[in-house]
């Protein structure tokens, strides 16, 4: 690694910078202490960060808390998954159109499933990207929950296990009073980031075409579904975040700071 020639004067320098860390008052990779008069009134908010690299974590874990205390999983449990795939995507008109147009045979196979009940909803850990610029936040929160159909062939409940990421665009904007904030800007689902899968093995041979059917309607209108839950939600928690923690954040946006260090 080193010439044979520099050995010596490695030694050398290896013996002096030693010696000078020896001399040093604080150990390396103890990390820096807040100091007392930061770290007292901050007691209430313990996940306060006290340099960038903490921020991220913290903006994280503020957000996954902020969603499970508004319910997340509450709400991703009781959608009207079988109302939905009924009304062909509820509110949308041109979804019905689009819909029927592609699946002439959904509503008849769809007579044929008596229930669809949501259990497992999860959480997954939030991902956290900064847009080149510096200037704003993608935030990826990893959804999942498993779909029980219950179908009139005797004995053929089927269990879909269903994963989606929703992705979150957060903005710093400055209000009238000059006050700083974090908004929601796009907020959808990533593209093919809808993973649908049959738990139970193989679906019996009568309910396969049932199967094939129901996974093609759900992939269409499954994510705009738990998209209009979950994005008022994540706008609600994110005007709800501690002042101090997006007072930090927002400023690093705005100035296009990077915090968010990839690993
Ligand atoms: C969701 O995003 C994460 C990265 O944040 C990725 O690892 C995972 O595979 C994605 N899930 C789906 C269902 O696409």
């Amino acid at each position: 690694m080193f010439p044979v020639g520099g050995l010596l004067v490695f030694y050398g320098l290896l013996a002096q910078t030693t010696a000078q860390l020896a001399g040093l008052p604080v150990p390396l990779g103890q990390g820096l202490p807040l100091p007392l008069d930061q770290a007292l009134p901050l007691a209430l908010t313990p996940a306060q960060p006290s340099n960038p690299a903490h921020l991220a974590g913290s903006l994280t874990g503020a957000l996954s808390s902020g969603l499970l205390s508004g319910n997340l999983l509450g709400i991703l449990g009781d959608l009207p998954v079988l109302d939905i795939l009924n009304t062909g995507g509820g509110t949308s008109g041109g979804l019905i159109g689009g819909l029927l147009g592609k699946v002439t045979s959904a509503i008849p196979l769809l007579n044929n499933i008596i229930s669809i009940k949501v259990t497992n909803p999860q959480l997954l850990e939030l991902g956290l990207v900064q847009s080149p610029d510096g200037h704003r936040l993608y935030v990826t929160i990893p959804l999942g929950l498993i779909l029980k159909v219950n179908t009139l062939v005797v004995g053929s409940l089927l269990e879909l296990d269903v994963q989606l990421n929703i992705t979150a665009e957060v903005l710093a904007v400055r209000n009238n009073q000059g006050r700083i904030h974090l908004v929601l800007g796009d907020c959808t689902h990533s593209p093919g980031s809808l993973k649908i899968s049959l738990l139970n093995g193989v679906a019996p041979l009568p309910i396969q075409g049932l199967l094939d059917t129901l996974m093609d309607l759900l992939n269409k209108v499954l994510p705009e579904l738990v998209q209009g839950k979950v994005c008022p939600l994540i706008n609600e928690v994110l005007s709800h975040l501690d002042v101090t923690l997006v007072h930090d954040v927002a400023d690093l946006l705005i100035h296009g700071l990077t915090f968010v260090i990839k690993i």
